[in-house]
């Protein structure tokens, strides 16, 4: 789909379908400053630029929900200074990521947050907080998010529910299991866009994908630019969703 022609990509656009809900693994920041010679963290700065400007890309677009996959819960395993430098990067970019409310975006975080440092985490609902009305476009930021954490998260809530005697085992359903996760009103994920040659999910919106479509590409996240995005949902447009029908 990279190398569809260019009349064909013009004829795409006209007639694009946008999906409702894109979803980014923003990998490849370490291999992007490796190739340069520095240390990773100078990649996870750049790749945090980039974050910024696909963020503007997608609202443009016309994409009405984005996640970024920014930490995953297995990503503690790094060695300490560069999770610290991460840690750091979110910091700095939760102060940035108030220019988005002036752009009418509203702001979620989905993952374990009790696990971030209490600072991080009381501008995280901050920024929720005061974006909550907003409707150009609905940013997703994934940190310390795992999809198996989110399970056992609302496996846990609804056994207690049951416990307490306020749901019944039979009350159980896809929907409330839903609204339970950390994604809970948002639809399931349409595009999953992994970028840096890897083809895997790692742990990212397992429930939310049973029906996504992919798209990998090589290119490094600090690399991808917004027509990379575009090339994105073009393939997704050539895709033939069939959700178990024909
Ligand atoms: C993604 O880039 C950022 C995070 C996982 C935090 P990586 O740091 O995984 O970059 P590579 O995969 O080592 O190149
Ligand atoms: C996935 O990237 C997590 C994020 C981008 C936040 P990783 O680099 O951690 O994934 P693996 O280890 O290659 O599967
Ligand atoms: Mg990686």
């Amino acid at each position: 789909m990279d190398n569809m022609s260019v009349s064909k990509k013009e004829a795409l656009k006209k007639d694009m379908s946008v999906p409702v809900h894109v979803g980014v693994i923003m990998d490849g920041n370490g291999r992007w400053a490796k190739k340069r010679g520095m240390p990773r963290k100078y990649g996870h700065r750049e790749g945090a630029k980039t974050f910024r400007a696909i963020t503007r890309s997608a609202k443009e677009i016309g994409i009405r929900y984005i996640t970024f996959y920014a930490f995953s819960t297995e990503n503690w395993q790094r060695p300490a200074d560069e999770v610290k430098s991460i840690m750091d990067l979110f910091e700095k970019y939760l102060d940035e990521v108030r220019d988005f409310i002036d752009e009418n975006i509203r702001v979620r975080f989905i993952g374990d947050r009790l696990m971030l440092s209490p600072r991080l985490q009381k501008k995280m609902n901050r920024v929720e907080e005061d974006s909550k009305d907003f409707d150009s476009m609905t940013l997703i930021l994934a940190i310390n998010y795992g999809g198996r954490d989110e399970i056992v998260h609302a496996v846990r809530e609804i056994a207690e529910s049951v416990q307490n005697g306020e749901l019944s085992p039979e009350d159980i359903t896809q929907e409330l299991i839903q609204g339970r996760l950390y994604t809970e009103g948002i639809p399931d994920v349409d595009l999953i866009i992994r970028p840096s040659g890897e083809q895997r999910l790692s742990n990212f919106l397992i429930w939310q994908s049973a029906y996504a479509e992919y798209y990998f590409t090589n290119i490094l996240w600090p690399d991808f630019t917004k027509k990379d995005l575009e090339n994105a949902v073009a393939a997704y447009n050539e895709r033939n969703r069939r959700f178990g029908g024909i």
